[in-house]
């Protein structure tokens, strides 16, 4: 079986964007493929944080995933500070990769614009590495995200070709290893929509954890009166009727991409109601069928959310026996990368 790994920072919460661009995709694809979804605990320390939060905030962001229908007897799901592999690997890869590379990373760039340089953590240029370890221990063929996050895919790739390059092949094989590449080089799986959802206060940026206002995105677990009331108010445009494709209207293309695959219709369901029963849909009318879909669709996430999480030793033990199995693969990964890197075996 092909292998998958994907993982979500628990930092604020869960919303829109990391849901359609990422989590709904990953219970489509542990039918058919070898699945690991993860909590980036360690990612989520590169920005100033509070402490009391974060063990909580990874407890909520497993019981989400699971909520959001990850199956435990398909999927294994994991807390990433759990299996030590992956912070040690990152040391390995940090020797090996060019600072060049990382000071190009737009995401870096953008938060640390925003943090200042005082509050900027050597982590927050580090933490591609991280991602790559992440990946890499795990020989995955796919990684499925959203848009944001393919250059640190490419990043990922290129890093795994030059330890192929430098440590594999014959060099470890008289190293007493196996030969052939350390790596396998994985794949960014990017959905062809919803692989970047835009904030609902400005169309032209995307959906994020960090906004500072609430407003700008839905979170899964907002209550539905909340929900109802950011539909209400979130940016509209003052062209008539609602039209897919037009590049002068963000929002309109936004809404009706979340729309689209929050209720499941194709463009061609959508453009035939519009002409049959609405040739004017207008704003008003289409906000109040999208707060609709939006709350249905978020109505049994966040049922089966209070279960598992008010069943704190359910969560533990699905968290173990994730760490366990992600474990024994990672491991086996990273003594390989001791040996063709040359350090003396333990
Ligand atoms: P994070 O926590 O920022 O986001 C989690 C996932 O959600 C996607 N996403 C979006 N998709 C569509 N529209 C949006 N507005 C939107 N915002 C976020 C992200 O692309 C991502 O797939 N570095 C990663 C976490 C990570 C990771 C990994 C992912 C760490 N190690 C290994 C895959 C494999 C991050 O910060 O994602």
């Amino acid at each position: 079986k092909k292998r998958i790994v994907s993982g979500v920072q628990p930092t604020g919460s869960i919303h829109l964007g990391n849901y359609l661009g990422a989590i709904r995709n990953w219970i489509l694809l542990q039918n058919t493929y070898d699945t690991f979804f993860f909590i980036v605990d360690l990612h989520a320390i590169t920005l100033p944080y509070d402490a009391q939060q974060l063990s909580k905030a990874t407890r909520d962001t497993a019981a989400l995933y699971l909520a959001c229908g990850v199956d435990t007897s398909k999927a294994s799901v994991f807390v990433q500070s759990h299996v030590r592999a992956h912070a040690e690997l990152m040391w390995l890869l940090s020797s090996v990769t060019p600072v060049g590379w990382l000071n190009r990373m737009i995401q870096f760039k953008e938060k640390s614009r925003k943090a200042g340089d005082e509050n900027v953590g050597v982590g927050l240029l580090t933490y591609p590495v991280l991602m790559a370890s992440d990946i890499l221990l795990y020989q995955s063929d796919f990684v499925p995200v959203g848009e944001d996050q393919k250059q640190h895919l490419e990043l990922t790739r290129e890093l795994a070709e030059r330890v192929n390059h430098l440590f594999g092949g014959r060099k470890w094989k008289k190293l007493g290893g196996r030969g052939g590449s350390v790596f396998k080089v994985p794949e960014p799986l990017i959905p062809p929509v919803g692989a970047r959802v835009m904030s609902l206060t400005d169309g032209l940026s995307k959906m994020s954890k960090s906004a500072p206002s609430d407003q700008s995105r839905i979170n899964l677990l907002d209550p539905k009166d909340v929900i109802a009331n950011k539909i209400k108010r979130c940016k509209t445009d003052s062209f008539p009727g609602m039209e897919f494709d037009n590049p002068e209207r963000p929002e309109c293309n936004n809404l009706l991409s979340i729309y689209q695959l929050i209720s499941g219709k194709t463009k061609e369901d959508f453009a035939y109601r519009m002409k049959m029963t609405d040739r004017d849909m207008n704003w008003g009318t289409f906000k109040s069928l999208l707060a609709d879909a939006l709350i249905d669709h978020l109505q049994p996430i966040q049922v089966r959310y209070e279960e598992i999480i008010s069943d704190s030793a359910y969560l533990d033990g699905i968290l173990a026996e994730g760490a366990m199995k992600a474990a024994g693969i990672a491991d086996a990964t990273l003594n390989n990368v001791y040996q063709a890197m040359g350090f003396l075996q333990r």
